[in-house]
């Protein structure tokens, strides 16, 4: 149902039922769908909905159906010159942004936690992807509170260095910060770049991607009521080649973050490169091993693997999507896999008992599926389209992988499970290694040495123990090798967003 062609209404259906299945553990939602809302469809830059410069908008289309839900603002490069304008002018020296109290910044954004609990309805119907929408406003909450705590506890250090000198550092914000952020969790990846940012200080110019245009833009709506300053957070749907190029390459820009794939990520190092030496922190693509030795919890070890890798249809970048499963128990962990495989159900994502919808890559994970059959994979379930519309594909489980299949060494994204055999320990870490790869890893074992092992051995930014896909905002996330540079969330994470500063003071000696 659309109103005219700037506004697109949001009308919660189902919620109540949503909050107790996957909100309670985490935080205590108050879902009180009561009215329909609506979101923007313009560019929202400096506090202001605008219309792109070339007045171009693009469809944004739902992968359920195939249907066109609505037309979004196209923004370019114009429109990435007009925001990073408001974002320098938010952060002169003396601006109200910059002279803020640390405190009332983290009021701020305590206030867009508060904002975005308060319309969690809202959110999850737009860029609608169900219960993983649900799910991701508690995380996005929790991120925005994490970070707010921080605001007034930033703090630099008394350095004392030789002579008559008083030293110390300021830990302050490094300027404009272009984000550039992927459609597989819209919401949270907005609260995992937006929160370090502000609660350091920085302003910001964010393109969200064309798939998953309106969570975004919905939250931008709540950061102009809770009390945002025009000019600190700007907000523009569009592409990666025009936008997102823009960003990169914008002289003016003095962070770029940026969530997505490694072949862009390249792209995003070379035009800081080739402009202005920005800095970048990059979260890449990911190949991650998930290990289970034969002494693990078997039902645990399946259930958690099965989440590893179809949890979002498998659009995780650290998706546990090599499994490899040690010989001695290798046939049973098949025929449970493939049986909870089975029993997935997919389909409508509002459907509360669905576990599986639409994908956003269709055609490239049907054809990895190919790839896999072709080269000589045993396809154990699964391997075709799920629905004869919408773009839904079978849980699909490929056995006697070899390391070096395709489907092996590249990132599927999608409901494809890799079932890989080993024999040894040592032998399973240089495998698990044998990636360009390295977001993440998971061992099951109940041994404590072969998890300390493992994880020590493997070269990845997060290994999770007997646990997969557990995520705080207190602990960094981010990838060793190709899959990137710098950490989110966390301490670690606020510091990718500082520069640091040292004055020196001639402290004299004598009264003279
Ligand atoms: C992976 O780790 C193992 C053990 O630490 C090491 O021998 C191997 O060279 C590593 N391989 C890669 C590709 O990083
Ligand atoms: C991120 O911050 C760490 C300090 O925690 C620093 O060593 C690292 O160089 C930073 N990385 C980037 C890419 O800014």
């Amino acid at each position: 149902m659309q109103l005219d062609n700037t506004v697109f209404i949001l009308a919660p259906i189902y919620f109540w039922s949503i909050r107790s299945k996957s909100c309670d553990n985490i935080c205590n939602l108050n879902i009180e769908p009561n009215q329909i809302s609506s979101v923007s469809l313009q560019l929202f830059i400096n506090n202001q909905w605008q219309d792109a410069v070339s007045k171009r908008s693009f469809p944004t289309i739902n992968p359920a159906t195939g249907e066109v839900i609505c037309q979004v603002a196209e923004a370019d490069k114009a429109d990435v010159d007009k925001a990073v304008k408001a974002a320098r002018e938010a952060f002169r020296f003396g601006s109200p942004w910059r002279r803020m109290d640390a405190s009332d910044r983290g009021l701020l954004l305590s206030r867009l936690a508060d904002a975005i609990e308060r319309d969690t309805a809202y959110l999850a119907v737009s860029d609608a992807d169900s219960w993983v929408q649900v799910f991701t406003v508690c995380v996005c909450m929790c991120v925005h509170r994490y970070c707010a705590g921080w605001a007034d506890k930033w703090e630099g250090k008394t350095i004392p260095i030789d002579g008559d000198f008083f030293c110390y550092t300021r830990h302050e914000p490094i300027g404009v910060c272009g984000q550039i952020i992927p459609w597989n969790f819209p919401l949270l990846m907005q609260a995992w770049k937006l929160g370090p940012a502000l609660a350091t200080g920085n302003t910001v110019v964010m393109k969200v991607a064309e798939q998953t245009p309106l969570t975004a833009l919905y939250v931008a709506s709540l950061i102009k009521e809770v009390g945002f300053p025009p000019g600190v957070v700007n907000i523009l749907p569009g592409m990666g080649p025009s936008a997102g190029s823009a960003i990169a390459s914008h002289m003016d820009v003095d962070k770029v973050a940026f969530t997505g794939s490694t072949e862009v990520g390249h792209l995003i190092q070379q035009a800081s490169g080739s402009s202005n030496l920005k800095k970048v922190t990059l979260e890449l693509g990911g190949k991650s091993p998930n290990i289970i030795m034969s002494d693990a919890n078997m039902a645990e070890a399946v259930e958690q693997s099965h989440f590893a890798l179809f949890f979002n249809q498998g659009q995780c970048c650290c998706a546990g999507s090599r499994t490899y499963v040690q010989d001695t128990i290798y046939d049973e962990f098949m025929e449970r896999s493939v049986e909870r495989a089975k029993s997935r159900v997919v389909g409508d994502p509002f459907n509360m008992k669905t576990e599986q919808g639409p994908q956003d890559q269709f055609k490239k994970i049907l054809g990895y599926i190919s790839s896999g059959k072709r080269e000589g994979a045993k396809l154990m379930c699964g391997g075709g389209v799920a629905a004869d519309r919408g773009y839904f594909i079978q849980p699909t489980i490929f056995g006697d992988v070899q390391d070096g299949m395709t489907i092996a060494r590249e990132e599927i994204f999608g409901p494809v499970m890799q079932i890989l055999k080993f024999k040894t320990l040592e032998e399973v870490v240089e495998r698990a290694n044998d990636t360009k790869y390295g977001l993440a890893a998971a061992v099951f074992t109940k041994d404590i040495d072969k998890a300390h092992y493992i994880s020590s051995g493997i070269r990845a930014g997060t290994v999770w123990i007997n646990c997969y896909n557990v995520f705080g905002a207190q602990a960094p996330f981010g990838g060793y090798k190709y899959s990137g540079n710098g950490r989110e969330l966390g301490e670690y994470g606020l510091d990718n967003y500082t520069e640091v500063k040292t004055v020196t003071i001639k402290v004299p000696q004598k009264n003279s």
